[in-house]
């Protein structure tokens, strides 16, 4: 897919002659907009569903409520990145307690996020606040131990 193709929003060149995001507009649409976080969305999870160790998490799962699922991630992304998006799933807490996400899967699960965004080339601004995003995050999603029915 073409630089242009996910909508990213190019403001001049840089003395190298490479093309520079404005850095005034907001992550949403430094990624791409709607349609550039979607792309993200579906790099990623083929390879989390395709993890021996991260896949377990989807198994048994219908391909609707994997939709679902990929649906809810990109409004949530989109939204959280401050795009006009109205997220309505549950919080990252409330959906991933009781998982049992332990730290080690964390750190695979990042570097599967670094490979997408790597993969569709994106900046290495555009990186640096999106992996930040998710680590702030990473307290409500990992838990030291999976204790059934607490
Ligand atoms: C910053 C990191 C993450 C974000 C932003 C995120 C986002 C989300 C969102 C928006 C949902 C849907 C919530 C809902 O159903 O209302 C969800 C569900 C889910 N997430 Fe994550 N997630 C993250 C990390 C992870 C990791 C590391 C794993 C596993 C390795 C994981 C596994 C799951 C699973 C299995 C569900 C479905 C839960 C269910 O339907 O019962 N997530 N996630």
């Amino acid at each position: 897919m073409s630089d242009d193709a996910v909508g990213w929003q190019w403001h001049g060149r840089n003395t190298q002659g490479h093309k520079m995001l404005d850095p005034t507009l907001t992550l949403y649409e430094r990624l791409g907009s709607y349609d550039g976080i979607a792309a993200i969305v579906d790099d990623l999870l083929p390879r989390l569903l395709g993890d021996p160790q991260l896949g377990v998490y989807w198994k048994g799962k219908c391909k609707d409520s994997l939709k679902k699922d990929r649906q809810l991630i990109v409004d949530f992304l989109a939204s959280a990145f401050g795009g006009p998006v109205a997220y309505l799933g549950r919080d990252m807490k409330t959906s991933h307690d009781g998982l049992g996400i332990t730290e080690s899967e964390w750190n695979r699960f990042i570097e599967y996020v670094a490979a997408t965004l790597k993969n569709l080339a994106i900046a290495e601004k555009e990186t640096t606040e999106f992996l930040a995003a998710a680590d702030s995050l990473k307290n409500d999603v990992v838990q030291a131990s999976h204790v059934v029915g607490v």
